[in-house]
């Protein structure tokens, strides 16, 4: 029996198209677009498509969450700062209902107070956090899995 091939939308929030010049000691040498080759080559092992969208705006990432709705079967999502901020991400996320894997390069439960809360990961699966560009592979992972075993 042939599967249908899940959809998966990653969203990269603010800040994370900076990735590789942005505070390398802290978020590490490797930029958005090689991140996104690296998921791109993972998810088609795995026989996952990929959306992605990286936006700087609030709206723009709410919008693309809104169009999830429709179109795709998970959500693997680094808000960046929108994190420790968005009610309105938060709501998104918990409007559209579709499992979502929430991931940082960094480990923000080891940075500032201010870091080490996330209005958005009580609505998503769960969280990963601190393993650099790794984290988005682990969260790719979890969520196929996750996804997968509850079909
Ligand atoms: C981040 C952590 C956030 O606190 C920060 O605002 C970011 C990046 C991370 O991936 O480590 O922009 O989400």
């Amino acid at each position: 029996m042939t599967e249908r091939a899940l959809h998966i939308l990653v969203l990269h929030g603010p800040n994370l198209n900076l990735l590789g010049q942005r505070e390398p000691g802290i978020y590490g040498a490797t930029t958005l677009a090689e991140i996104d080759g690296r998921l791109e080559a993972h998810a088609a092992a795995r026989g996952a498509a990929l959306r992605i969208v990286q936006s700087n705006h609030e709206g723009v990432l709410i919008d693309a969450i809104h169009e999830a709705f429709s179109q795709e079967d998970g959500i693997l999502i680094n808000p960046a700062a929108y994190t420790h901020t968005s009610v309105a991400l938060r709501d998104a996320i918990a409007a559209v209902g579709l499992p979502a894997v929430e991931v940082h390069l960094s480990n923000v439960h080891a940075r500032e107070a201010f870091r080490h809360t996330s209005l958005t990961a009580p609505v998503c699966v769960g969280q990963i956090s601190g393993f650099g560009w790794r984290s988005y592979l682990l969260g790719l992972d979890a969520l196929i899995d996750y996804i997968s075993s509850s079909q």
